[in-house]
């Protein structure tokens, strides 16, 4: 098939590439024209592991290009996806600017029945206005021509994006109309091959489901989080509850893990986007807003744990920091733990070292040159230079090398053997027998 992907951010890039790779023949638009030049010479610019090569081969395929003319990526398709983003306006509902002017845009270029595809996740009741802005456009250029709003939610991870969209759970189709359900049966063929992966539903059951699965994993780990931090005040190890509970099937053993709090693109903008919708829609979603309260608390822990192990405060006081990324496997710091650590590290007038194996460039752009030039902030070459005179080691992120390190070079590099865990990656008892102060989050006896 021949479709056209508007906008290549992370969804829309892999969504682009996973389709080409499929077989079909792929068009991206994006309006940033440096981008888009990048892409055709093979350039990615996100970090997604596998993502370059299959960019890359489709490219000299010729199943894949980039253009920023959408009327000419239209031409020859049938099928538009819109994959622009939404970014969380000042009340934390969906800015659905981007995705109205595509709309518009194809309004403008429709020739042929098409089925325009939502991919961006969007609040409920977004397809509807897709639809009266393409209609509108049509009436303005007196075409009377069929088309159709389809919602198809996207489900992957940064960091496993590619394996996500290939080998999906699920893919949620919400269709109204049986012609659009054919075509979206037909693209997604090639997914769906040994198990019938397609759920069709209605547009607007689609778009709530996104935001269902996303508010229900968050939910999952500000529950395990609250429960951690009663465990620390009752003396028990939350990762022996963790697995206890877990073993019960109905409950399972993902999204349970205690930490630092959630971050990401995704997980706290769709919390409160739906938060939001529940006002719209004159309902006050009391567990999301406690979702999102327990989040924001969370990403202080790290900070608090500190201040209690050294009290006589932090000025003056060298912390070495392990991860920036939000999670493992990716480049992006947005709503990352680590930022609330170290801007209130620097406030208290500390200095921290800090060490990512990806982010590291993501870092330079998240924090303002004058953290830098003082010499606030300090990001280093290697994970143990991170270390280097340091009161204190802190965990963010759970990235594969810092898992099993060496403890005999952190000691000597440590001043003292203080390791703050925010990712509960290392055994309290055997680091405790090394002589190390551990704490973790939610094992504190
Ligand atoms: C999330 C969803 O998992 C995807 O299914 C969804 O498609 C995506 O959002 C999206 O809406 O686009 P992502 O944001 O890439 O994916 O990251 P996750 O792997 O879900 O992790 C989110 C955060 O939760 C991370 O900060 C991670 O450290 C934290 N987390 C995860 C925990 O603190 N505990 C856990 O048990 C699991």
């Amino acid at each position: 098939m021949n479709i056209t992907v508007v906008g290549t951010g992370y969804v829309g890039l892999v969504t682009g590439a996973c389709f080409a790779e499929m077989g079909n023949t792929v068009t991206c638009v994006d309006t940033d024209q440096a981008k888009v030049a990048r892409l055709n010479q093979g350039e990615v610019p996100i970090y997604e592991p596998g993502l370059d090569a299959i960019v890359q081969n489709n490219h000299k395929a010729g199943r894949l290009s980039f253009t920023s003319s959408l009327s000419e990526a239209m031409a020859d398709s049938s099928v538009y996806f819109i994959a622009v983003g939404t970014p969380p306006g000042e009340d934390g509902s969906a800015d659905l600017q981007y995705v109205l002017d595509v709309a518009r845009q194809i309004g403008q270029h429709l020739d042929n029945y098409g089925v325009i595809v939502n991919k961006s996740t969007v609040p409920v009741g977004t397809a509807d206005k897709v639809r009266e802005v393409v209609a509108q456009q049509l009436d303005e250029r007196n075409l009377d021509i069929a088309f159709d709003v389809v919602s198809n939610p996207e489900f992957l991870k940064e960091g496993a994006a590619i394996d996500d969209f290939m080998r999906p759970d699920r893919i949620v189709v919400g269709v109204e109309s049986p012609r659009a359900r054919e075509v979206m049966a037909e693209l997604y063929q090639g997914f769906s091959r040994n198990h019938d992966k397609l759920m069709f539903m209605g547009v607007r059951d689609a778009e709530l489901t996104k935001y269902a699965a996303n508010a229900m994993l968050a939910t999952k780990i500000s529950f395990m989080n609250e429960v951690a931090n009663l465990a620390e005040r009752m003396g028990v190890d939350i990762e022996q509850v963790r697995k206890g509970i877990g073993s019960d099937s109905r409950i399972g053993y993902s999204f349970i893990y205690p930490g630092c709090g959630y971050g990401g693109s995704c997980f706290p903008k769709d919390v409160k986007a739906l938060m939001h919708m529940g006002d719209e829609f004159g309902y006050q979603t009391d567990i999301l807003c406690s979702v999102e309260e327990r989040n924001q608390a969370q990403k202080h822990r790290l900070y608090e744990k500190l201040s209690e192990r050294f009290a006589d405060g932090l000025s003056g006081r060298t912390i070495g920091v392990w991860g920036l990324a939000f999670k493992p496997g990716t480049d992006d710091m947005r709503e990352a733990s680590s930022v609330t650590l170290i801007n209130r590290l620097i406030d208290a007038g500390a200095t921290v070292r800090a060490y990512d194996p990806v982010a590291m460039d993501e870092a330079r752009l998240q924090f303002p040159d004058t953290v830098f030039a003082a010499g606030k902030l300090v990001l280093c070459e290697h994970q143990y230079d991170a270390l280097a005179d340091a009161d204190a080691m802190v965990l963010v992120t759970e990235w594969k090398p810092f898992r099993q390190p060496d403890f005999n070079a952190i000691k000597k590099l440590l001043k003292q053997p203080v390791i703050i865990d925010g990712r509960n990656q290392y055994d309290p008892y055997s680091l405790k027998a090394q002589g190390f102060d551990y704490t973790g989050i939610g094992r504190d006896r």
